[in-house]
C-alpha cells in the first residue's frame, strides 16, 4: 500500500480528484467505483469544476457505487442515487445509462445482490475504485463481523453506524436499519483503490486498519492486501501513525 499525507481536506480533494482525473484521461471509458459519505464532496466539486474548464469528459465514463440504503428511493434526498446526482451526475455530461447504484427499493435482496454483482461483471470489472472509512472501519457498508462477506449483500448497519449517519437525517428513527453493499471482494476485485480520510475522528481507525491485524472486524484492514491501493490522508487523519 501506498500513503499520501496531505495538509489537510482541501489538498486531500485535490489529490485524489488528480488521480481520478488521470484515469479518466488515460482510459476515457474508465469503470469508476464511486463512494458517498461528506468525504468525497470535496473531489467531487473539484472533478465538476475542472469538467466546467473543459478539462474533464464524463461521456464514456461508467461508474458503479458502492452501496445503497434498503428502502430508500432515488427522489428520497437521504438515498445515495439522490446525493450523486446532487453533487456529481446532474453537473457533467454522463450518459444517465452509464450510472449503477444498488437499487434499494428492491425488496428481493437475492435478486438485487445478483443483479449488481452481473452489472459489474459485465462491465469489465472496476478500473478505480474511490472510498471512505467509517469510525468502525467499515469499507462501502461492509460492517465489522466475523467473516468477510465477499459478494454484493444485504447487511444489518451496526449502531455506531446508525449513530454517525443520523446526521443526515431529521430524526435517528429515520436512518434506514439496512443497506446493500458491495462485498470485500467485488471491492478487493478492483484494479486500483484509492481511499480518502480526513480530520482527527478517523486517526484511530486509519492506525488499526493499516498498522493492524488484517481482520473482518476491521473490515477496511484487508485493503493491505491489494496490489494497488492508495490512501490519501491529511495530517489530523495520519496523526496516530
Ligand atoms: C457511510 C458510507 C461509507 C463512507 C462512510 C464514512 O457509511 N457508506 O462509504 O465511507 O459513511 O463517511 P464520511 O466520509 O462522512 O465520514
Amino acid at each position: 500500500m501506498r500513503i499520501i499525507k496531505v495538509r489537510d481536506y482541501q489538498d486531500m480533494s485535490r489529490k485524489a480528484a488528480n488521480v481520478i482525473s488521470a484515469q479518466m484521461i488515460l482510459k476515457p471509458d474508465s469503470v469508476l467505483g464511486l463512494a458517498t459519505g461528506s468525504t468525497p464532496l470535496g473531489l467531487y466539486e473539484k472533478l465538476v469544476e475542472w469538467y466546467g474548464k473543459g478539462d474533464l469528459d464524463f461521456a464514456q465514463v461508467k461508474t458503479v457505487n458502492l452501496d445503497e440504503y434498503v428502502g430508500l428511493s432515488a427522489d428520497n434526498d437521504q438515498s445515495y442515487r439522490y446525493f450523486m446526482n446532487k453533487n456529481l451526475f446532474s453537473k457533467v455530461n454522463i450518459d444517465p445509462k452509464n450510472v449503477n447504484i444498488p437499487d434499494g427499493t428492491n425488496q428481493d435482496a437475492e435478486a438485487e445482490c445478483e443483479r449488481y454483482e452481473k452489472v459489474i461483471e459485465s462491465l469489465g470489472g472496476i478500473d478505480i475504485q474511490l472510498l471512505g472509512i467509517g469510525n468502525n472501519g467499515h469499507i462501502g457498508f461492509n460492517e465489522p463481523a466475523e467473516t468477510f462477506m465477499m459478494k454484493t449483500h444485504r447487511v444489518d448497519l451496526t449502531e455506531s453506524t446508525i449513530e454517525a449517519n443520523k446526521r443526515f437525517f431529521e430524526d435517528v428513527s429515520m436512518v434506514p436499519r439496512q443497506a446493500y453493499t458491495m462485498g470485500i471482494g467485488t471491492i478487493m476485485k478492483a484494479k486500483k483503490i484509492v481511499m480518502v480520510a480526513s480530520g482527527k475522528t478517523k486517526a484511530p481507525i486509519i492506525k488499526e486498519a493499516f498498522t493492524g491485524e488484517i481482520t473482518p472486524r476491521v473490515p477496511a484492514s484487508v485493503l493491505q492486501l491489494h496490489q494497488d491501493f492508495t490512501l490519501i490522508a491529511d495530517e489530523e487523519a495520519l496523526s496516530l501513525m
